[in-house]
């Protein structure tokens, strides 16, 4: 897709991809983009101003130390930190399953038509992170100290115990977790619903599923009200074969538990590869849902319009406009800097860059960014040009407002 542009913005905005393409991208970015474009990139996360929409999605690319510095640096809008798996004051934790290290290798795949490898689909079987909390809190301290110095915006996000069908819940993996990562300086918070949580036997009864939704961000509340602390909880949305009306039933679901938002969507899970799947195909599911929780207009018990986190399939500023143009607030990635690793490799043999800018000179999150924002035919900046040109929008705070047009 290319935007329409006139001859001055176009050679305004190949000035700027040409000479970032040869120098590292910073938090000043966004000012740039403002003094030359008029274009204000301020996006938000609940009621958290971030700096830019395009936020790291949790998972392999959000649970090292490097990884939040270099994001950060790059000047990207906010991470959200690789799932921690719950555990109770006692170190107990029934979700263990999801802290073992990955069965299957991961591998990075490429849909027939994808001829120029611009939409790498990351195949792997779904785990949160490794770690017990002793571990863990050594790198979400980390988070809060990038957050602090950068202006970063960092998520937290976990989950405790999902109990089968019959079980008790086992609250104070809830409890606990939610306490701790409070006690750090936590405040926004994601609960992961994870594709391979979708497809375990727990969640044979689409009934169970709804209870995990409606109760869990309860529970993570009154774990906050114990101890004091405000708490912001987004819940994910997972992509399971239940149907379209499914869909709709979890946010439903998640909206009575007392979320404050939601993530569409989660991976889903391929039977047949045994592992979660995404790229364009999750893309289309999850903009179908937005579209119609947006038509339906559904919206927080206080009336507010159901503030909504999108995921899946984004390898283009032009996708990010896609679901801001929905109505949702921040686009969340991932695959797309995973695939950067293929470019890191020593033998690139037949691995095209679809960034066009040298991931091993800079590092992924500057060459990811560099592609959505400042791409000419693709980019952000190209598409909010067009808006500009078109509706007179120039804040992407505003980009949202189309949705009603
Ligand atoms: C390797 C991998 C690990 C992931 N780990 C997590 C995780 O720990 N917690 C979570 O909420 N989502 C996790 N996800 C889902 C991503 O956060 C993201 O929502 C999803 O992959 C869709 O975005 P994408 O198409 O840009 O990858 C993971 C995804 C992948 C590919």
């Amino acid at each position: 897709m290319s935007f329409a542009l006139t001859p001055d913005q176009h050679a305004a905005l190949l000035d700027l991809h040409a000479a970032y393409r040869s120098k590292p991208l910073d938090r000043g970015l966004t000012r740039v983009i403002l003094e030359r474009f008029g274009l204000d990139l301020t996006a938000t996360y609940f009621d958290q101003r971030i700096a830019n929409p395009f936020v790291v999605a949790s998972g392999q690319k959000s649970l090292a130390n490097r990884h939040l510095d270099e994001c950060a640096a790059a000047g990207w809008g906010g991470t959200v930190l690789k799932t921690f798996i719950g555990e109770d004051r006692d170190g107990h934790c029934s979700m263990i399953e999801w802290r073992n290290p990955p069965y299957t290798p991961t591998r990075i795949h490429f849909e027939e038509g994808d001829t120029q490898q611009e939409r790498g689909i990351v195949i792997w079987t779904g785990r949160g992170a490794t770690q017990d909390w002793a571990e863990y809190k050594r790198f979400a301290e980390h988070g809060l100290e990038v957050a602090t110095r950068t202006g970063l915006v960092v998520v937290a996000s976990m989950k405790g115990n999902f109990p089968r069908p019959g079980e008790a819940w086992l609250e104070d993996e809830w409890t606990f977790t939610t306490q701790q990562l409070l006690g750090l300086g936590y405040r926004l918070f994601e609960i992961d619903f994870s594709p391979t949580l979708g497809a375990s036997d727990r969640a044979a009864a689409p009934e169970t599923v709804l209870d995990w939704y409606r109760q869990s961000p309860g529970l993570m509340r009154r774990a906050a009200q114990e101890a004091g602390r405000e708490i912001v909880i987004y819940s994910k949305i997972m992509n399971l074969e239940f149907g379209f009306e499914f869909q709709q039933a979890m946010v439903q679901a998640a909206i009575e538990g007392g979320c404050d938002g939601v993530v569409i969507g989660n991976r889903f899970f391929r039977a047949d590869l045994k592992a979660a799947y995404g790229g364009p195909q999750l893309k289309e599911r999850n903009l179908r849902l937005i579209r119609q929780l947006r038509q339906d207009d559904v919206r927080l018990p206080d009336g507010r319009p159901l503030p909504i986190a999108a995921t899946g399939g984004v390898s283009t500023g032009a996708d990010a406009l896609q679901y801001l143009l929905l109505g949702a607030e921040c686009v969340e990635l991932l695959s797309f800097i995973m695939q950067a690793d293929l470019l890191k490799k020593e033998d690139t043999t037949g691995v095209l860059n679809p960034y066009e800018k040298d991931v091993k000179r800079f590092n992924e999150f500057d060459a990811v960014l560099y592609k959505l924002m400042l791409h000419p035919d693709d980019g952000l900046i190209a598409g909010l040009l067009h808006l500009q040109d078109a509706y007179g929008v120039s804040r992407v705070l505003d980009v949202r407002t189309l949705c009603r047009m």
